[in-house]
């Protein structure tokens, strides 16, 4: 079985209005259900559930799929785990691979079995850990290293710090004096195996201060250890757990639950890149950060982050790297849609140092000043303008990525009009010059995106929209459109690729429209979305078969139209560079333009 079919399967048997119900208080109108969004704060309910086609989406924020990206929304999973999830639930068989005994229902109890058993050896170790730190001779050395780093005892107690000695086999030998299975440290990343001869196991952690890490539920899932002097010598400064199959780097932080508990009163969480910069705001009282685990954001954290607060702050170290990191986590917030700001401290210090120079009240200072990360990197961009035209086109290019990740218009009109100002362009020109970029292939190679449409805002309908939400609700005028050009000529790639899936699909006549075939021939979940949200959203058209003809010709008139603009363009540079040839060569292809079109080319009517 194919995981597609395993999806498809899944999704067969579970209903999304169960699901969502569960967590989702739903009331019902006609076959749609509605309630409100999990995923953003609202008063009014703007999340539906479309029983008949077994998709959700939310007209306030955005989010929208079938059963399984719910799950994977909701419970920040990965798409695995949520079909593992739901079988487990709805007892459906599932296989897994290359082990036929955990085929089955059994499969899962034998996971959970084996996950709770990683979750004790954790614990054993997390408490072996600590009682090494206090209470044993060797462990001086860390008790020391902590007193030179001026951490609190508290502290140090609240956090449940340990220490690992400096042998091979200390963990090793009271796990084997325990009777746990040593495999068992191994699969909890807590022994490793000798690359010699792999029936020899050591210790992975060793000479280090242990910092635990818990999970929501407040389970030790894995440590980070410190070594306990600056002379590296080849190791690394921190040596983290590995992933094991309950340690998921990219969807935990660091102190989690005690964050989410502190900002229930304040939603705006502090994010800080280090186990000790965290544990310095501690050692303050101060409660709401949290930290990642060595390695960098990503969308489940920022996910993470924008349910359990309304504004982010990121107090990264205060150099260069710090401000790398900064700008590389921008996208991330944009495309969440969570609202970000950045403190900088100064002297390139970390927030460990600052804290301790200048205490609570110093921070307290800064995170006043704090300033929206999108309007930082904006500015940041714009100060590198050397004041050149050429300088212009290449700033623009800069920019592009940033804005390809605004998903909020509001934000996105605001950038935009700071760029203008500064560059002294219109903000017409600046978009113009970006399509250009992006047809010319000239425009900035793209960090691959999770979702590679992003969808507007309700209320901001564009033709190409209107188009493709038509052909949804009537799918009778399906051949109208495919008899046309004018999805060839669509300029938001997320609807022409809807429009293209859609015309690909086959759909008898007299039949609703296909909705779940449609759904499943689409990969890209902002597209999903999309989709989603075209479906449930009114149509209502009294007129559908007089208005797409209006609307499909609408999309052939504006192509004619960008074509002559940019004959225009050319002709007036053409004009001001003194070039008479180019200026004819123009002008004769404008002339051609203007000839009726030939065969296919023109509007339909
Ligand atoms: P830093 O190198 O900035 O260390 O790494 P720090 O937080 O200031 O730590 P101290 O003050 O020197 O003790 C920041 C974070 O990056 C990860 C760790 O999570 C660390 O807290 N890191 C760093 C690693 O995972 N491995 C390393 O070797 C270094
Ligand atoms: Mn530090």
């Amino acid at each position: 079985m194919s995981v597609s079919d395993v999806a498809s399967l899944v999704k067969q048997t579970v209903d999304i209005v169960d699901v969502v119900g569960q967590v989702v208080p739903l009331r019902r109108a006609g076959h749609r259900h509605v309630g409100l969004c999990p995923f953003h704060q609202e008063k009014t309910p703007s999340f539906q559930v479309d029983a008949e086609n077994q998709l959700y989406y939310c007209f306030g924020c955005g989010s929208g799929g079938d059963v399984l990206s719910f799950v994977m929304r909701y419970q920040n999973v990965s798409f695995g785990d949520a079909l593992r999830y739901l079988a487990d639930r709805y007892h459906i068989v599932l296989p897994e691979k290359g082990d036929p005994r955990t085929l089955g229902a059994g499969g899962a109890d034998a996971a959970r079995k084996q996950r709770e058993m990683l979750f004790s050896v954790l614990r054993t170790a997390a408490d072996f850990f600590y009682r090494q730190l206090h209470h044993s001779s060797a462990g001086k050395i860390a008790r020391d290293y902590l007193q030179r780093r001026q951490l609190p005892q508290s502290v140090v107690e609240a956090e449940k710090l340990g220490y690992a000695a400096a042998e091979w086999d200390g963990l090793l030998g009271h796990l084997t004096s325990l009777g746990v299975d040593p495999e068992l440290g191994v699969a909890a990343g807590l022994l490793a195996k000798s690359s010699k001869d792999s029936k020899k196991l050591y210790d992975r952690f060793r000479n280090r201060l242990i910092f635990p890490i818990v999970d929501e539920q407040e389970r030790v899932v894995g440590f980070g250890g410190r070594a306990l002097s600056d002379h590296l010598e080849g190791e690394p400064k921190y040596l983290n757990s590995p992933e094991t199959a309950v340690y998921h780097k990219g969807r935990m932080l660091y102190q989690i639950p005690r964050a989410r508990e502190a900002c229930r009163r304040n939603r705006q969480v502090v994010l800080v890149e280090g186990y000790m910069d965290l544990l310095a705001f501690h050692a303050q009282g101060f409660y709401r950060v949290t930290a990642t685990l060595g390695t960098a954001l990503t969308p489940q954290q920022v996910r993470i982050l924008g349910r359990m607060a309304d504004e982010v702050v990121l107090a990264y170290d205060g150099d260069d790297a710090g401000e790398k990191a900064m700008m590389r986590a921008l996208p991330l917030f944009l495309q969440e849609e969570v609202a970000v700001s950045c403190i900088r401290f100064p002297d390139g210090l970390d927030p460990d140092d600052f804290l301790k120079r200048e205490g609570l009240s110093g921070f307290e200072h800064l995170l006043q000043g704090r300033r929206d990360l999108g309007g930082y990197a904006l500015r940041k961009i714009l100060d590198g303008w050397d004041g050149s035209s050429v300088g212009k086109a290449k700033v623009l290019k800069d920019l592009q990525p940033l804005f390809s990740a605004v998903r909020q218009p509001v934000l996105r009109s605001e950038y935009l009009r700071l760029v203008a100002d500064r560059l002294s362009l219109s903000e017409e020109i600046i978009e113009r010059q970006w399509l250009h970029g992006s047809r010319t292939g000239a425009g900035p190679s793209r960090a691959p995106r999770r979702r590679s449409f992003q969808p507007r805002a309700p209320q901001a309908q564009t033709l190409e929209e209107r188009i493709v939400r038509l052909m949804v609700h009537h799918p009778e005028l399906i051949p109208d459109v495919a008899a046309s050009e004018a999805v060839g000529h669509f300029q938001e790639a997320g609807l022409k690729t809807l429009a293209e899936v859609i015309l690909g699909s086959p759909h008898p006549p007299d039949h609703p429209f296909q909705a779940t075939r449609v759904y499943d021939g689409l990969t890209d979940p902002g597209l999903q979305e999309l989709f989603t949200r075209l479906l449930l959203e009114e149509c209502g058209l009294e007129e559908p078969r007089v208005q797409l003809t209006d609307w499909l010709e609408m999309v052939l008139r504006r192509r004619i139209k960008q074509e002559n603009d940019h004959l225009n363009e050319a002709l007036r540079q053409a004009d001001q560079d003194g070039d008479l040839s180019r200026m004819l060569d123009i002008l004769s292809k404008k002339v051609q333009s203007l000839k009726p079109p030939g065969k296919g080319e023109g509007p339909i009517g």
